[in-house]
């Protein structure tokens, strides 16, 4: 993306930002994740955080769990149920509210999936083999290009436009998703008619979070520490955790980068900057470290897992959570698509 592109979608991030917070009820906002695993830090400082704020300061709120996504890069789609149910009870858990928000899995609603083919054919397969995100996890997954991963930013713009959200929270890394869903709704206009508007970026300053390793928390990694897990297993993935022979701790993540991924987690959760909480601990070494992340993760998390905890002993209430945003995705799914339809010429 070039720096002038760059810049502009930070502006326009910026009049959103205002506009949103001066008269939230004329938004509406989609996000999600993939539920290819148990959510962790990562999920919850990098975008739960966000959708819970923007719920609560009157934007409608459309969580997407995108149980068809999990299979762009793997053959398995594994414990795809459970996950399911699993994200639901940590949005629940970090403050989404299903009377007033919308949690719904992919293959639950036909017409969302619907607006695919119609989106598909407002692009071409060398700008889908441009996007930057298709490029990157194509690399992770270490395997063939599949179809599905090539137009997942298609399925994604149909994430976004099936409910009209006008306003995606987004790290800065997924602008050219975005552009995409933006060029997508716009081509329709002119090709069609006008259903939908472009989305716009709501860019969120929300940090990276590095795995007890140093790169990204990322499940596939194992790198995780993960909301679900209880106070003791939060000990241990800390304890495992490799750092250095120098006892003296520091913050330098290139040299040091488990040293200093213990010490940003531990920033996250006090609201501290990792560099004064190395000084603190000078030459008390790694052991001292550990001991005050993990303290610092749970009790960071023991709200959040006391609640989870509450929801999880009622299954049958997650469960109609997830059924009754599935409904209400349809309906409003139904409703673009009769609009597709009508503006398609493809009403019988
Ligand atoms: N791709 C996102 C992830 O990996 C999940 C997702 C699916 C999403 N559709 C979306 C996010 C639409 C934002 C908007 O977590």
């Amino acid at each position: 993306m070039s720096t002038h592109t760059y810049i502009s979608s930070v502006e326009r991030s910026n009049v959103l930002a205002t506009n949103v917070a001066a008269d939230p009820g004329r938004y509406r906002t989609l996000t999600g994740e993939r539920p290819t695993g148990p959510l962790h830090l990562g999920h919850l400082f990098g975008t739960i955080r966000e959708r819970v704020r923007l719920q609560d300061l009157g934007v409608e709120t459309m969580i997407v769990l995108a149980d068809y996504q999990v299979i762009t890069d793997r053959d398995a789609i594994g414990h795809v149920r459970r996950h399911v149910h699993d994200a639901a009870l940590d949005n629940m858990a970090a403050g989404i509210d299903p009377d007033r928000s919308t949690i719904f899995t992919h293959s639950a609603v036909p017409a969302l999936n619907q607006l695919v083919l119609p989106f598909l054919s407002l692009v071409t397969e060398a700008e889908l083999h441009r996007n930057p995100t298709v490029k990157a996890e194509l690399a992770a997954s270490g395997r063939a290009l599949g179809g599905l991963l090539l137009t997942y930013p298609v399925h994604q713009a149909a994430d976004i436009l099936f409910c009209k959200a006008n306003v995606v929270p987004v790290g800065k890394d997924q602008l050219p998703h975005i552009e995409m869903e933006r060029v997508i709704a716009r081509r329709f206009s002119d090709r069609y008619g006008a259903v939908f508007d472009e989305p716009q970026a709501l860019l969120t300053a929300s940090p990276d979070v590095p795995g007890l390793d140093g790169r990204k928390m990322s499940k596939s990694f194992g790198n995780a520490i993960t909301l679900s897990m209880t106070p003791d297993q939060t000990a241990q993935v800390v304890r495992r955790t490799a750092t250095d022979s120098e006892r003296h701790i520091s913050y330098d993540p290139k040299t040091r980068p488990g040293v200093s991924a213990l010490l940003t987690v531990a920033g996250l959760c006090t609201g501290r900057e990792p560099a004064a909480i190395a000084a603190e601990i000078g030459s008390a070494g790694a052991g001292t470290l550990k001991t005050l992340v993990t303290e610092a993760v749970n009790s960071y998390l023991a709200e959040h897992r006391r609640r989870r905890a509450k929801l999880a002993a009622d299954p049958g209430y997650v469960q109609s959570v997830v059924r009754q945003g599935n409904q209400r995705a349809n309906e409003i799914a139904e409703q673009t698509l009769d609009e597709v339809r009508t503006v398609m010429g493809t009403y019988y």
